[in-house]
């Protein structure tokens, strides 16, 4: 192989997040050798609202602390430990970066230079061999085959840890899965989502959004929330299974249990067995047109889980986000166990771009559907739309329309697709 753009530089930074918490950027330097040129790449890691027990290790401050070190710590870290190793690497070598990347941190979690660090860093270098070659980020990433546009999941109702109301189901998602294009279902989701929050102000409920900009009201139960986003489907002129279908993400790894309850909600308090929780998902399944259930039980809960997928497995999508981690390794664990039948992909739950890709091809071989995610902690970064693309994930879940950060990836989407396909429609059945 010809090697011929070299990295020269890395470097790292501190810089916010949309939830104005410190997070991680990183800059790589490449030199074109025939002609000398210099080219930048940049990337900026999103965050969790407290990470699954499964995920890699990022090294930042607790809670709302901006004066904490960590994050400038993990920052420091990539020009510390990263430039040393990385100077001289083709950065086209994205395996070997991430290698390189491993070596340097040496631990199982990549908690001695943060996660948070090393997937920066992984980004980074991606975008950089891109900018060099003068080739889009999703081209660079999935070369001829990365051409599918995803389906958006818009969490279009916050609750659980993204909100401070009374619901305990995390997203209340729209799926546009009648939607020909990535600009038609960004239409019809936006159309539900304007006319929802019309719906909410009538009755004198606050429109005020959640960390992911899904409104976030006070309402006395989930089916609440529920029926309200049946209604603005409805009333947006579209109909519900047909052209618009529902997802939660549960989180329900945050329910934790007492006693002989291993679920309790944390902001309602009713309590359920796995046993009693599960019958809830069969019964919500049969009334309404659920797409997908996410973290639907904990992350250690593989009885349960297997359970569930024997049940559920036929009409609706089981998304395992804490329970997989996006880990290869515990992916693996879930198809051996007959776990789920989709898994949620964040990179910054597993720290490189390799192993990010390792999980989507694992994912993809064992029949199991693969969502491209962001985070509650998210930033002006779009990365994750061009990835969902390159990797033809087929569905993406990147928040409501009402937050500049979550519409930088809507609007990278609707970029790409007008680059691939024009005027033509896109998106495949999803
Ligand atoms: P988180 O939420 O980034 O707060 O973990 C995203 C998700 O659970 O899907
Ligand atoms: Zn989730």
């Amino acid at each position: 192989m010809v090697e011929y753009l070299k990295i020269v530089y890395v470097r790292g930074r501190q810089v916010l997040d949309s939830r104005g918490t410190p997070t991680v950027e990183a800059t790589v330097t490449v030199r074109n050798c025939i002609d000398g040129e210099l080219t930048e790449g940049r990337a900026i890691v999103p965050a969790g609202s407290g990470s699954g027990a499964h995920e890699a290790a990022e090294i930042r401050d607790g809670g709302d602390a901006f004066m904490g070190m960590g994050v400038k710590t993990a920052a420091q870290n990539i020009e510390k430990y990263l430039q040393e190793p990385l100077a001289g690497t083709e950065v086209t070598d994205q395996r070997r970066i991430d290698h390189i990347l491993l070596e340097a941190d040496g631990t199982e979690d990549k908690s001695r230079l943060g996660a948070n660090a090393l997937l920066a860093v992984s980004l980074a270098s991606a975008d950089a061999a891109a900018k060099a070659l003068h080739v889009p980020l999703y081209r660079y990433l999935g070369g001829v085959q990365g051409q599918k546009m995803p389906v958006p999941m818009m969490s279009i109702v916050n609750g659980g840890a993204h909100a401070n109301n009374s619901l305990d189901v995390q997203e209340f998602m729209i799926v546009p899965v009648g939607a020909d294009s990535i600009a038609q279902g960004v239409e019809w989701c936006c159309e539900i989502y304007h006319v929802l929050k019309k719906i909410l102000s009538d009755r004198g409920l606050s429109t005020g959004l959640g960390d992911e900009g899904g409104f976030s009201p006070n309402l006395s139960t989930e089916m609440e929330a529920i029926d309200f986003i049946m209604d603005a489907i409805q009333a947006a002129g579209f109909v519900p299974g047909k052209d618009v279908c529902i997802s939660l993400d549960v989180a329900a790894g945050r329910w934790k249990g007492r006693g002989d309850r291993d679920y309790c909600m944390p902001k309602q308090k009713r309590c359920y067995s796995a046993r009693e929780l599960m019958q809830e998902w069969e019964d919500l399944v049969s009334k309404y047109p659920i797409f997908s259930l996410e973290d639907p039980l904990g992350e250690d809960d593989w009885e349960g889980w297997q359970e569930l997928t024997v049940r559920l497995s036929q009409k609706t999508l089981l998304v395992g986000d804490a329970l997989f981690a996006t880990s290869p390794g515990r992916l693996w664990q879930g198809i051996e166990k007959g776990a789920a039948n989709a898994v949620l992909i964040q990179p910054n739950q597993i720290g490189t771009l390799t192993e990010t890709m390792e999980t989507v091809r694992l994912a993809k071989e064992h029949g199991y559907r693969t969502i491209m995610s962001h985070r509650s902690g998210e930033s002006e970064d779009s990365f994750i739309a061009d990835l969902a693309v390159a990797l033809n994930t087929g569905l993406i879940k990147a928040g409501a329309p009402g937050r500049g950060e979550r519409t930088a990836k809507y609007n990278q989407l609707l970029r790409i697709e007008e680059e691939l396909y024009g005027e033509s429609a896109a998106v495949e059945e999803p």
